[in-house]
């Protein structure tokens, strides 16, 4: 019903809407951009087929179309200081290491609590374990826009680190 692919001018970046005004503006006016300079990877989910399409408009998803954006997230290289991260696995790194950093990951708000998020962040976590293997990388880091967005992280294996409970990392090896 629904598949992955990085994002294109193709995609319909007005018609998504997270519930996040500052997320969905990042999708319309900056994803694209930084794509283009390679300061980010955008995935999103869409429809499979047209068949998906239909699927999801009898189902009362009526703005639905083959261009439509379910969800999406967002991938970069970043440097983090030892002191941001959890205080018992910061231990085993030097001072300041390379990581994934999940800039963005987002669902439409009538399909929240669906499992596309779910989706959208095996999806990162297995682009980043895949990146790892050629460029260094320890983990994944993620700044969460609030405590709700912070336990949703929680509740993959993601912990909180010492500076902030909104910033979460997660170890690749
Ligand atoms: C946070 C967000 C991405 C979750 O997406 P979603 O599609 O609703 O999540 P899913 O339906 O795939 O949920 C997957 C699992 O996470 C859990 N979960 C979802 N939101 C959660 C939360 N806020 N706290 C704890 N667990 C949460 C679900 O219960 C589910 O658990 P299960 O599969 O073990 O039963 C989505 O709510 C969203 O886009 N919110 C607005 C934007 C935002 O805050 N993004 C994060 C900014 S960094």
């Amino acid at each position: 019903m629904i598949r992955l692919e990085p994002l294109t001018g193709h995609h319909d970046r007005k018609g998504f809407d997270c519930g996040r005004e500052a997320l969905n503006a990042w999708l319309r006016g900056t994803a694209l951009q930084h794509q283009g300079k390679g300061i980010s990877r955008t995935f999103v989910a869409v429809p499979h087929d047209e068949g998906a399409v239909q699927t999801l408009q009898r189902e009362g998803f009526e703005d639905i179309g083959r261009t439509s954006i379910f969800g999406f997230s967002s991938l970069a290289a970043a440097l983090v200081l030892i002191e941001s991260l959890p205080a018992e696995i910061a231990r085993r790194y030097p001072r300041q290491i390379p990581v994934t950093r999940l800039g963005r990951l987002a669902t439409r708000a009538d399909m929240q609590g669906q499992g596309l998020g779910r989706l959208l962040l095996t999806d990162a976590v297995e682009r980043a374990r895949v990146a790892a293997q050629s460029v260094g990388s320890a983990g994944i880091f993620v700044d969460a826009k609030d405590p709700a967005a912070a336990r949703f992280y929680e509740h993959f294996g993601f912990r909180q680190c010492a500076d902030s409970p909104l910033k979460l990392y997660l170890p690749i090896w």
